[in-house]
């Protein structure tokens, strides 16, 4: 899909110089995949191979957030992969709070555009800046709403490449993201239905009570207008 507005925010970033990152950076990495999608992972920042390919996600760490994706049936493709910070930190250092909040607003234009029902946080310092404060290790996998959207807070990828043991975890807490996409497909499904049959019903209310067929009105344009499909993948 092509969105002028995504691309002109694709063209902001990658000419971005805000900060001292873009010194230092090979290139800034935008963010990759479906701006259809509901569901949005958001990591860190860009690490070597990814400041190499432009690219979300394309390390070690992306091997195993593939591998994550492919366990529940999703592709890359299938969703949106960004970070909170579009260019890499020198020597993978983490992002100072000026860096973060000079690169903010291009999360939120990305968020505002791609508009995610989900919001999966990869690792303590993307789920910071959405919950100050919070410990991964006692909130990932617990999803809470912020700004009526569901955050979904998950170990880093590159977490359990350091800590093996944090693997499960990860694991047990994709097969969940996995439950809560399709529990908002089947909602989204039983509203959809629903919504055709009243209109179905209004639709014959108004031929029964009438002499000459009418056209359907103003109203029932709208409502039809408005059945679509709206599932998060
Ligand atoms: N780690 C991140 O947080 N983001 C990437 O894109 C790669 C590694």
């Amino acid at each position: 899909m092509t969105n002028a507005k995504y691309e002109s925010l694709v063209t902001q970033i990658k000419i971005c110089v805000q900060c001292d990152l873009s010194k230092t950076r090979k290139q800034a990495v935008p963010g990759e995949g479906s701006l259809n999608s509901k569901i949005m992972f958001i990591g860190e920042a860009p690490g070597a191979s990814e400041d190499a390919e432009g690219k979300p996600f394309v390390g070690p760490a992306g091997k195993v957030l593939n591998e994550m994706l492919q366990s529940i049936g999703l592709t890359r493709e299938q969703v949106y992969i960004t970070n909170i910070v579009k260019c890499r930190p020198p020597n993978n250092r983490d992002p100072n709070p000026q860096e973060i909040d000079r690169c903010w607003k291009y999360l939120e234009e990305q968020m505002s555009i791609i508009d995610p029902e989900i919001i999966v946080t990869l690792g303590r310092h993307s789920l910071g800046n959405f919950f100050p404060g919070e410990l991964i290790s006692r909130v990932r996998g617990k999803p809470r709403r912020w700004k009526n959207r569901t955050i979904f807070p998950v170990y880093h990828p590159a977490a359990t490449l350091h800590n093996p043991r944090l693997r499960p975890a990860l694991q047990e807490d994709f097969q969940n993201i996995s439950s809560l996409i399709s529990n908002f497909n089947s909602d989204i499904d039983a509203k959809t239905s629903k919504d055709q049959e009243d209109l179905q019903l209004s639709l014959e209310f108004n031929t029964n009570h009438t002499s000459t067929p009418k056209e359907p009105s103003d109203t029932q344009q709208k409502v039809s207008k408005n059945i679509k499909q709206q599932r998060l993948i």
